[in-house]
C-alpha cells in the first residue's frame, strides 16, 4: 500500500513533531488537536523549530515554507478521513487514546493504518479497541523527532500481512532508521532507558550526588548526549512518570516504579522544560538547577 497522505492525532510535544517530519519529507499531513488553541500553539511550535532550523542552517528558507504548505490544523476528524496511514500522539492515557480511535474510526476509509506513537501501552490494547485490529501497529518516536533518527515499528499477534512493510518503507521515507520489536510494554528502548533515568532520581533523592553532577557524571563519564535528569525534563517529568506506572503495572518489577519525589513534582508542576520548571529552572539561559531541590 502507498503511503500518500498523513494524519496526526494530536500536536503536543511529540504530535507536533511527527507532523513536521511528515510535512519536512513532502506528504499533505493533517495535523489534530482537540481544540483551536492548543492547536494553534502545536502548530507555532513546529514553526519555530523550523525557523530555529533555518537559523542554524539546517533548514532552507523555501523548505520551511513549502513544510507548511503541507500542513494543515484542524479539530474536525473528518479532515482525516483520506488519510493512508495516521499516527496517534495524544496524551499516554488508554481512555484518551480510545476514545481518539473511536472517534476517528467513524470517518477514516477502511484502507487505511492506524499506528500509535505510544511508549508504554500495549499496542494490542489499544488495536482491539479499533475496528481494524489488523491494520493497527506500533510506530514509537523519540523527543526531539526532528531530531532523533530511530522509531521503534511494533507489530501484535493480530496485524495483518504488508502492513509492518509498509510501516518500515513509511519510516525510513521519513529519514527514520526503523528497528522491529514485540508488543511488550517500553518496547526495546524505554525498558532500558526508564530503570536508568528512575535511578538517577534515586541516586538525588538519596543525597549520592547533585543535580549537575549525576548529570555531569553520565555525560562526561559515559559519553551521553545530556544527563538523566536534563533529559528527564526534555521527555517530561509527567510523561516519564505515566510510562514508568504502565511499566510497572504491566511488569511489577521494583526497577520501573516512580519514586516518591517523582509524583511530587507533577502534582507541583514541575513537568519540565515544557512548564518552565522541572530539575533545572528554565527562566534563564543556561538553565539552573531547581532552587527547591537543592534546598532540600
Ligand atoms: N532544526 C534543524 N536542525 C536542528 C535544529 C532545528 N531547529 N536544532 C538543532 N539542530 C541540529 C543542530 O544543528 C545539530 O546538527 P549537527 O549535529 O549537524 O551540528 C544537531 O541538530 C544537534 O543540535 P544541537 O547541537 O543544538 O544540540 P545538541 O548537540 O545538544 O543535541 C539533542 C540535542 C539531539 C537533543 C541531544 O542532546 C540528544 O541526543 N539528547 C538525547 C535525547 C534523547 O535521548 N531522546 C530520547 C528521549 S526518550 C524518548 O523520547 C522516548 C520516550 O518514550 C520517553
Amino acid at each position: 500500500m502507498e503511503i500518500k497522505k498523513v494524519g496526526v492525532l494530536g500536536c503536543g510535544l511529540m504530535g507536533a513533531g511527527i507532523a513536521q517530519v511528515a510535512a519536512q519529507t513532502g506528504y499533505p499531513t493533517v495535523v489534530l488537536e482537540v481544540n483551536r488553541e492548543l492547536l494553534e500553539a502545536g502548530l507555532k511550535r513546529i514553526d519555530q523549530f523550523l525557523a530555529g532550523g533555518v537559523a542554524k542552517g539546517k533548514v532552507r528558507p523555501e523548505d520551511r515554507q513549502a513544510t507548511l504548505s503541507r500542513l494543515t490544523g484542524t479539530t474536525d476528524y473528518k479532515a482525516l478521513g483520506d488519510c493512508d496511514i495516521v499516527i496517534e500522539a495524544v496524551v499516554e492515557n488508554l481512555a484518551a487514546k480510545t476514545e481518539a480511535f473511536s472517534r476517528l474510526e467513524s470517518t477514516l476509509k477502511p484502507a487505511a493504518i492506524v499506528a500509535s506513537n505510544t511508549s508504554s501501552l500495549s499496542i494490542t490494547e489499544m488495536a482491539v479497541s479499533t475496528k481494524r485490529p489488523e491494520r493497527f501497529i506500533g510506530l514509537h518516536f523519540f523527543n526531539p523527532v526532528p531530531l532523533m533518527k530511530l522509531v521503534e515499528v511494533s507489530r501484535t499477534i493480530q496485524t495483518g500481512p504488508g502492513v509492518e512493510e509498509t510501516v518500515l518503507g513509511f519510516a525510513k521515507s521519513l529519514g527514520k532508521v526503523p528497528i522491529r520489536t514485540m508488543d511488550r510494554t517500553g518496547f526495546i528502548v524505554n525498558r532500558l532507558l526508564v530503570p536508568y533515568i528512575l535511578d538517577a532520581i534515586r541516586a538525588l533523592e538519596e543525597g549520592v550526588g547533585s543535580i549537575t553532577d549525576i548529570d555531569q557524571g553520565m555525560k562526561l563519564g559515559c559519553g551521553h548526549p545530556m544527563g538523566p535528569l536534563t533529559l528527564l525534563d526534555l521527555v517530561g517529568i509527567d510523561t516519564t512518570y505515566y510510562i514508568a506506572n504502565i511499566m510497572f503495572d504491566e511488569f511489577r518489577e521494583p526497577r520501573f516504579a516512580p519514586p516518591p519525589l517523582m509524583k511530587r513534582m507533577v502534582l507541583a508542576g514541575f513537568n519540565g522544560r515544557k512548564t518552565g520548571k522541572g530539575f533545572y529552572d528554565y527562566s534563564s539561559e543556561p538553565p539552573r538547577p531547581n532552587d527547591f531541590l537543592a534546598q532540600r
